[in-house]
């Protein structure tokens, strides 16, 4: 159970383990959006969705045990500023997987995870190498979802690495030593 002092093993291995995948995410969907490297489309799709299985978790974990509590008193902004954070973050984590898979399945380009077919492929038989989409609103909304909580998010993090070197170097607390099981 987490407490003031000490976090609990599960709070620690979920909060790390979506943190690396979902910096991953940011990073490769962000790269190959840009510069169209499709190769690395299937990939970022697959991983989206197995992180989902571990997003979805720790969502019920943080709900259940609600957010930890400080480690000592902040200033009431800080300890807010905070805490609007970490609900950016959280609810980030649950929307950028669900509007990628809303997006990807709605365009008929599908999803699967290395095989396995979790929403099928609507092949164009008129021109090949191209789709059809199932439903073009629907994917719209999906991607311009996808895109706008992607750069939410990308900041929202941004944020919160600065607000946790600021505890651990000018503040010197335990915050991040807590995150990290020290
Ligand atoms: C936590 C999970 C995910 C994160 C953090 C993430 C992040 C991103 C980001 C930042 C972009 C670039 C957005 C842009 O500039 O247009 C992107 C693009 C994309 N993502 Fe994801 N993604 C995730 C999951 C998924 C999933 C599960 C799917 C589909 C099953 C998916 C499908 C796509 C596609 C198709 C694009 C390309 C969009 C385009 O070319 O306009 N993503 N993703
Ligand atoms: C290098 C990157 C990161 C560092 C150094 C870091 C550090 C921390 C620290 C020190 C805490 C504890 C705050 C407290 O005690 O009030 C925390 C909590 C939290 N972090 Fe991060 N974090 C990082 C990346 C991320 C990412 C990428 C996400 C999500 C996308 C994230 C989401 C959260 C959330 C939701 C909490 C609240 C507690 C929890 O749910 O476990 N963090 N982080």
């Amino acid at each position: 159970m987490d407490t003031q002092n000490q976090l609990s093993p599960i709070t620690r291995a979920l909060h790390w383990l979506v943190a690396l995948m979902i910096i991953s995410l940011l990073a490769v969907g962000f790269y190959m959006a840009t510069f169209e490297v499709w190769a690395l489309y299937p990939i970022h799709k697959a991983f989206g969705v197995i992180a989902l299985l571990i997003i979805l978790p720790r969502v019920v974990w943080r709900l259940k045990n609600g957010w930890p509590i400080p480690v000592r008193e902040y200033l009431t902004w800080e300890h807010k500023l905070a805490v609007a954070t970490h609900w950016v973050l959280i609810l980030g984590t649950v929307i950028m997987p669900i509007s990628g898979f809303i997006f990807s399945g709605a365009s008929g380009h599908g999803v699967d995870i290395f095989g396995l077919v979790l929403a099928p492929m609507n092949p164009d038989p008129r021109h090949p190498g191209e789709v059809i989409a199932f439903n073009e609103t629907v994917a719209d909304a999906g991607n311009e979802l996808h895109e706008i909580v992607g750069y939410l998010l990308a900041m929202a993090i941004v944020l919160h690495i600065a607000g946790a070197l600021k505890h651990h170097i000018f503040d010197k607390d335990r915050t991040l030593l807590r995150m990290l099981g020290k």
